[in-house]
């Protein structure tokens, strides 16, 4: 049998890729296979398509980070044939073949029940992006964010900035989305967003170590210079939930907010979370999901348009959550 995959490869120090029809013989060596309904385009995926970061070590490559659908094959007695299963990071896409592919194998620790409340196609409208903001959200909550705290979203309009105004609103806080893009701002307030702010008003680098305390949490999709201002804007006891760093890598800062404040810096990753981690996360998104807004911030494509896609949002230009559909 074969399979259709986006296949990417390298010549000199470029990447290119193609929609390629495989010889299932060609898939890694895992102990489940699924049939891919869909995966989902995250801003990783982007770096891959374009070989940046040094993510993929060997070629040719399925890129894809993300994928659900039906198992055809387990010898794992987790998984029968018709399961829906989800998987999400464990570098799946970056050092094994990932999601970008109407056919793909994989291990079995590294799957996740769909939720009975979720298609497969809204489970990747979540996807990467969408897991990460709940896990930032929990995280938050965990450290004494309650319902009606004035909430920063950073990167709002990306997938786990809309994700994150998204969850936070249906959970009852008082989201504030920080956007470049002003002119999305009803987009965000019908997430969930009770207020909209330029990012300009945060991504300057702080002029003190303390500012006016704006903000008990915050769920940051940017990193660099908006990070180092939001801590300094920080209420006391507030915290940060460190995801993502579109804005840069680099953090200037002082220990002065979290001496003085007791601010938390929460370091947030998805792609090692434990099983147990997932379940919860994955059960308070099916618990809380609201299908027309999560329809709302999600564009469906081709594959063969994700290369096009990538481009898009690594130029921070995609808006919500892009989702690929596998089988055309
Ligand atoms: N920690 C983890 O496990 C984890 C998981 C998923 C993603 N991430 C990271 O989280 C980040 C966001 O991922 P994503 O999939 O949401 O990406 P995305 O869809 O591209 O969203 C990023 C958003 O940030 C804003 N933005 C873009 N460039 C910016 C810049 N130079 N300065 C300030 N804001 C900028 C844009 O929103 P506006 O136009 O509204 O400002 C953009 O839509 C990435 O760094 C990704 O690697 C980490």
């Amino acid at each position: 049998m074969t399979f259709t995959a986006f296949l990417l490869d390298q010549s000199e120090d470029a990447v290119h890729g193609a929609i390629t029809e495989l010889d299932d013989s060609r898939l890694p060596d895992g102990n489940v296979t699924l049939r891919v309904q869909y995966s989902s385009l995250n801003y990783k995926d982007g770096m891959i398509l374009k070989g940046i970061g040094r993510l993929v070590r060997n070629y040719p490559h399925i890129p894809g980070v993300d994928m659900a659908g039906v198992v055809e094959t387990s010898t794992d007695a987790r998984y029968s044939p018709g399961d829906r299963v989800l998987l999400t990071g464990w570098r799946v896409g970056e050092s094994w073949w990932g999601g970008f592919s109407s056919r793909a194998c994989v291990k079995a620790d590294w799957l996740v029940e769909v939720p009975p409340e979720l298609t497969t196609k809204q489970a990747m409208a979540v996807g990467t992006a969408g897991f990460t903001a709940m896990q930032a959200l929990v995280a938050l909550e965990a450290h004494g964010l309650v319902a009606g705290d004035p909430l920063l979203v950073t990167g709002a309009s990306g997938g786990v900035g809309s994700s994150a105004i998204l969850f936070a609103g249906l959970a009852g806080h008082h989201v504030v989305a920080s956007t470049g893009r002003m002119e999305n701002s009803a987009e965000l307030e019908g997430l969930g967003a009770a207020e909209v702010i330029d990012r300009a008003e945060l991504s300057q680098k702080p002029t003190r170590p303390l500012l006016s305390e704006r903000w008990a949490g915050c769920i940051d999709a940017v990193g660099g210079d908006t990070l180092a201002h939001v801590l300094t804007e920080m209420q006391s006891r507030g915290s940060v939930a460190a995801c993502g760093l579109v804005g840069g890598n680099g953090l200037e800062t002082t220990v002065i907010p979290f001496l003085l404040r007791g601010v938390n810096l929460l370091g947030i990753d998805s792609v090692m979370a434990s099983a147990a981690e997932r379940a919860a996360v994955w059960g308070r998104i099916a618990a809380v999901l609201d299908p027309e807004k999560l329809e709302a911030l999600t564009t469906e494509v081709p594959l063969a348009d994700v290369a096009g896609y990538a481009d898009l949002i690594l130029a921070g230009k995609t808006k919500g959550r892009i989702v690929v559909n596998c089988a055309t």
